[in-house]
């Protein structure tokens, strides 16, 4: 009996050539440029005449001969590519060699803890610097996710602004911080890790188009001092999880500084845009930030998890949250004017992936343009799937037109043309089509309205055409009409 299902998947049926596909060639290519370096490289862990580390140089030395040269412009390609994998074997570890005995790993990550390490470093900077951060310390560090990057800057923000809260603990400070209705639930979760508590966020009303109301924020911050609170963090929105807005960043950086509060941004989902020249003004103000989180292994396609925690100064990390441990690190003294290469000493992590390797290979292979090219597509079509909704008898926009970042929201109101008041109604039917609509090929989530009940949520990409917008209204028109 066999253990699985082998009635063949649909594509196993049709002949090969039917579905040539230029992604899964170019795929291929890249895979077999990967392995032509990488298995050499770990079959010379077996020669004993090889070396732990063909070229070994300390951090500094390093940071400059490796030189990725992130590209400003177009992408560099497959050539590109094979010479950034060459280089970064050539300084990396080889964690497979049996004389590999360092700190607690067995040898099975073949990149190396070292080219970890080092290339956190340095595509941060360059990065950084896309959001404003131009000062000669930005940068920043990679974490596993939106949510830690945000946990993160939490706790690097109290611990910055209230030293003696990392060896003494919260006392009797009744800290609190402000997001806005619409800001992402990691805030909360942030809290909780802090020992805040999930009350300790308050939050900040916003107006019609979903941005956090400054005059709102500031009259909550005075009104919590009032009251014996301490607000210390405010998190402002990059995109929204919901509806994509981008909150007012200069007014609140300039209420952050009347109250000596640090700025957050959480540009997890729409943080991306700085890549482009047309939609990089979504994030003015960015620059006034203390930290900022955005995630590449959203929009910008880099594989899960690629998230980053930037900053104008990166050092403020290493005092927020490193720890004396002599049984690991080694440093020769605590000089603060410094950058610290030792990533584990900035976050409140030890062992880690090389996440920012992922990005870097990428911005290489396609180029600060190569990025751009797809947000700005991405953009027109959440325009054209707006614009289409609007003007479709049946539909009705929840968003507005044209949509803050890549989420399209919208009701089905069927043939009436006129959106219900009664919010039960409105849930169950999108609820329905949505389920209905796998099985037609499409995933569309869907959101609570605070009185109209639950509208679709659909999230374009630069995969998405015109044609998919098309063919996903008359595939939920016609599951609506049944
Ligand atoms: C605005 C925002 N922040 C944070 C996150 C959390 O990111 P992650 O899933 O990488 O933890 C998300 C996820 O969708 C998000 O939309």
């Amino acid at each position: 009996m066999p253990v699985f299902n082998e009635t063949p998947l649909p594509q196993q049926e049709k002949k090969k050539e039917q579905f040539e596909s230029p992604r899964a060639k170019e795929v291929e290519e890249l895979l077999s440029l990967a392995t032509s370096h990488l298995i050499p490289w770990i079959a010379s862990a077996d020669d004993k005449n090889g070396a732990l580390v063909v070229d070994a140089l300390p951090p500094k030395k390093l940071e400059s001969v490796l030189n990725l040269g992130l590209p400003d412009g177009a992408g560099k390609g497959k050539e590109g590519l094979e010479e950034a994998m060459k280089k970064v074997l050539r300084y990396s570890v080889n964690t497979w060699r049996d004389g590999f005995m360092d700190k607690l790993y067995a040898s099975t990550d073949p990149v190396g803890i070292a080219s970890d390490l080092l290339l956190s470093v340095l595509n941060t900077n360059k990065f950084a610097r896309l959001f404003g951060f131009d000062g000669p310390h930005a940068g920043g560090i990679t974490l596993p996710g939106g949510s830690a990057s945000n946990s993160t800057s939490m706790i690097i923000a109290k611990n910055t602004l209230f030293p003696e809260t990392k060896i003494h603990g919260n006392g009797d400070k009744k800290f609190v911080v402000f997001s806005s209705i619409h800001g992402h639930y990691s805030v909360e979760k942030a809290a909780i890790l802090l020992g805040l508590g999930s009350g300790a966020v308050w939050e900040v009303p916003v107006d019609k188009q979903g941005r956090m109301i400054a005059a709102d924020l500031e009259s909550m911050v005075i009104d919590a001092k009032e009251k014996g609170f301490t607000p210390f963090y405010v998190n402002a929105g990059a995109g929204t999880t919901v509806f994509g807005s981008y909150d007012p960043f200069d007014e609140i950086a300039e209420i952050c500084k009347r109250h000596g509060m640090w700025f957050h941004i959480d540009g997890s989902w729409g943080g991306a845009v700085v890549f482009s020249e047309s939609q990089k003004w979504r994030m003015s103000g960015a620059h006034k930030a203390n930290s900022l989180t955005v995630n590449p292994h959203k929009m910008l396609g880099v594989p899960v998890t690629c998230s980053f925690l930037l900053a104008p100064d990166r050092r403020q990390f290493h005092r927020a949250v490193s720890l004396k441990a002599g049984y690991l690190f080694h440093e020769q003294d605590d000089d603060e004017e410094e950058d610290v290469y030792d990533m584990a000493q900035m976050t409140m992590g030890c062992g880690r992936r090389a996440d920012s390797l992922k990005m870097a290979l990428s911005w290489i292979y396609y180029g600060k343009e190569g990025y751009e090219r797809r947000i700005d597509h991405a953009f027109d079509m959440a325009k054209y799937f707006a614009t289409t909704i609007e003007n479709t008898s049946g539909f009705h926009l929840v968003s507005e037109n044209p949509p803050p970042c890549l989420q399209v929201c919208f009701y089905y109101t069927g043939p009436s043309n006129k959106l219900s008041d009664n919010a039960k109604f409105n849930t169950e039917a999108t609820r329905r089509i949505a389920a209905q609509l796998v099985a037609k090929g499409y995933m569309v989530d869907y959101s609570p309205h605070p009185t109209h009940g639950e509208f679709f949520r659909a999230v374009v990409s630069s995969r998405t055409t015109k044609d998919t917008v098309d063919n996903l209204v008359a595939a939920i028109e016609k599951l609506g009409n049944i």
